[in-house]
């Protein structure tokens, strides 16, 4: 069992993402950040405990994290993909809106609770952990087991623009401060995560078939994502969940394969949020510690199987 940290901005890949967390009986959520991204911050924070009012969990704490990224830079969210409310056309009750939200310092305390035996996955913007990194210093994170992370793209199209991904493109400062402080990066870009494809088929009979308090939220939420990815890539036969594959790879060691390299992002200009690597023959080379896992290559069977195995368990 790992102990688990998410960092999020749900959203609709990131709620099935927290969906799965919530099912999978190999991870114990012991907390959950949402801020902007998809939607706004609150908007954020009201779906994430939406999902853990669906599941009994309510005793899992929400943190607070951040309304834009450090440029201060303003934001735009993506109603197109993800709905107005983030969950597609499904609207949490109001009552939702009632709801115990901690602030930024909870998180260094749920780190020293499970030190030394605790993942940071993170699938939103980057600024909640570039902020860690500033108020705690690394010293205070040292004791982070592994940071799991979706973002960027690498000698593949971005999501955004030409060449950056989204969590990377929103807060490239960050995403760059993050490559470059935390240890022992496992990073989950576009380059597998677009091919971790949920199909409607699959969504449809888990839809019928899941004993998960989730059941009722699977086919409005996904169909609403699936139209705006249909729209995005003409001829998709289904919708990447990109948040889930972190997650999965956590639990699951041989279903992603990895390159170690050094990761940096472009920070300003034309190729802002792009993502970097040497992948030459004979890259330059770089200190050990400086090397990050990226994720190039996955076993995109396994994840609709282990995805399907997770909504068909029911509640742990
Ligand atoms: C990432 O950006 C967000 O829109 C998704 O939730 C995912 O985390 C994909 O580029
Ligand atoms: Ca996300």
């Amino acid at each position: 069992m790992v102990h688990v940290l998410m960092i999020t901005d749900p959203g609709i890949d990131d709620s099935f993402a927290i969906m799965y967390a919530l099912l999978n009986p190999e991870i114990n959520l012991v907390g959950i950040v949402s801020g902007y991204g998809n939607t706004p911050k609150d908007i954020s924070i009201r779906n994430t405990a939406y999902l853990l009012n669906l599941a009994g969990r309510e005793d899992i704490p929400i943190v607070a994290g951040s309304a834009g990224p450090l440029s201060g830079e303003p934001v735009q969210f993506y109603p197109e993909i993800h709905g107005k409310e983030g969950l597609g056309p499904i609207k949490p009750p109001d009552n939702i809106k009632n709801i115990k939200v901690y602030d930024f310092n909870k998180i260094l305390e749920i780190i020293k609770q499970y030190s030394g035996n605790i993942v940071i996955v993170s699938v939103g913007r980057l600024t909640e952990l570039a902020l860690m990194f500033i108020l705690y210093g690394n010293n205070a994170l040292k004791d982070v087991t592994a940071f799991y992370i979706m973002g960027g793209a690498f000698l593949v199209p971005g999501n955004i623009t030409a060449e950056a991904e989204a969590n990377f493109y929103v807060d490239p400062i960050a995403a760059n401060s993050v490559m470059e402080k935390a240890h022992n990066v496992y990073l989950f870009p576009l380059n597998i995560t677009n091919r971790a494809i949920i199909t409607p088929e699959v969504i449809h009979f888990l839809s019928e078939n899941s004993p998960t308090p989730f059941r009722p939220l699977l086919k409005p939420a996904f169909d609403y994502y699936y139209h705006a990815y249909q729209k995005n890539v003409p001829g998709i036969k289904g919708a990447p969940l990109h948040d889930v594959v972190p997650l999965m790879a956590l639990v699951n060691p041989d279903f992603v394969q990895y390159i170690p390299r050094r990761v940096r992002v472009e920070e300003t200009g034309p190729a802002k949020g792009k993502s970097i690597a040497d992948f030459r023959p004979k890259p330059d080379p770089e200190p050990i510690e400086s090397l990050d896992q990226i994720g190039l290559d996955a076993n995109f069977q396994k994840f609709v199987v282990q995805f399907m195995e997770v909504f068909l368990r029911g509640n742990k």
